[in-house]
């Protein structure tokens, strides 16, 4: 079964991605704690963002476009790959980096992912705003009709959920994917655990792993919104997917989880147990994490092992949805230990 086989899709990503056994931390814990190791996608360090970007570009490729253009933090990975995508597929790309992160150290605004994007070579803007989703949009919109009177066509991957989440297909896809490497390991999921940010990875891997039949919690791990405004935003564009693939599927609101315990300080700022949980995922298995999204999400998770919430036999999968370009921007993770 692929739900999402009709859509247009550029090949990026190098899928299937593993599901590997957290041997050490299962140990330690006593449940079987797996990692699906979405940050070997491949494309410029990796990532999530690699299998949103094969359904946004497919669609862009489609129509001729000849000049992609995205937005996000300066530390964005979704822009570093949407720019390495760009140069794999022979398109010209302009990036808008808003000022989301109130961070002044230059590691911050030079290193990690601002550098590569650099290095690749994009065309950056920056956006003085950091919470302004429709404004930022808009300003991809302006560029964009800028560029058409210079006699190109770009295609513009927006954030808000005011647009149809093409991205979100790629979750649905690695939903499917997942399911089938668990089904052939004869594991039954107990629960799985993903970052939350702008819900295309949560509500598509909600509903691929629904769609599989899987009745597990899919635990989402809030990274810029707090697990009420989270909770919306997935719904609305849970029913946008749903809409889109036209399949017969109910989900309802009160299967949507958003956890929020990781959130503070804020969105791109890693609280201690943040940089507790990245720390002890380097030490025990070698796995890099990041600040802002995995990072976080992980520590939901070993909090949740910590208190006992699964048992000895329960098999946990946590997405590891990549970021970790983004950990030379923040040197405090080695240092005032
Ligand atoms: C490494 C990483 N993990 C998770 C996310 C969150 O994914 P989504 O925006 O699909 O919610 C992002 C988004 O930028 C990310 O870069």
């Amino acid at each position: 079964m692929s739900l999402t086989k009709d859509f247009p899709r550029a090949d990026l990503s190098h899928l299937p991605t593993p599901l590997e056994l957290l041997k050490n931390v299962s140990a330690e814990f006593g449940a079987r704690v797996w990692i699906k190791r979405d940050d070997c996608t491949g494309l410029a360090f990796g990532g999530n963002k690699s299998r949103q970007l094969e359904f946004y570009i497919g669609q862009a490729l489609q129509q001729g476009a000849d000049t992609l253009l995205t937005t996000g933090a300066v530390q964005s990975n979704h822009v570093r790959m949407t720019v390495a995508a760009a140069r794999k597929m022979n398109l010209e790309v302009e990036v808008q980096l808003e000022h989301r992160v109130d961070r002044e150290q230059p590691e911050y605004h030079h290193s990690g992912n601002p550098y590569l994007v650099k290095l690749m070579g994009a065309k950056i803007h920056y956006y003085p705003v950091g919470e302004d989703e429709a404004g930022a949009d808009q300003a991809l919109e302006d560029r964009a009709a800028e560029l058409a009177r210079e006699g190109h066509k770009a295609y513009v991957i927006p954030l808000s959920n005011a647009h149809t989440p093409y991205g979100a297909l790629g979750y649905v896809d690695g939903a499917e994917e997942l399911m089938g490497q668990l089904r052939e390991m004869q594991i039954e999921p107990a629960s799985f655990i993903v970052p939350t940010g702008s819900a295309s990875t949560h509500c598509g891997f909600l509903l691929g792993v629904r769609a599989c039949g899987s009745k597990a919690p899919v635990h989402g791990v809030c990274v810029r919104r707090d697990s009420s405004s989270q909770q919306q935003r997935v719904s609305t564009k849970l029913q946008a997917v749903i809409e889109t693939i036209g399949l017969p599927i109910e989900i309802p609101d009160s299967d949507i989880i958003c956890d929020d315990s990781m959130l503070a300080p804020g969105y791109g700022l890693p609280g201690s147990a943040t940089i507790a949980a990245i720390r002890y995922l380097a030490r025990t298995e070698g796995i890099l994490l990041d600040p802002t999204y995995s990072g976080k999400a992980f520590a939901v998770l070993l909090e949740m092992l910590k208190r006992g919430d699964f048992k000895a036999e329960d098999q946990v999968v946590f997405l590891h949805t990549g970021g970790a370009a983004s950990l030379f921007a923040y040197p405090e993770l080695v240092e005032n230990e």
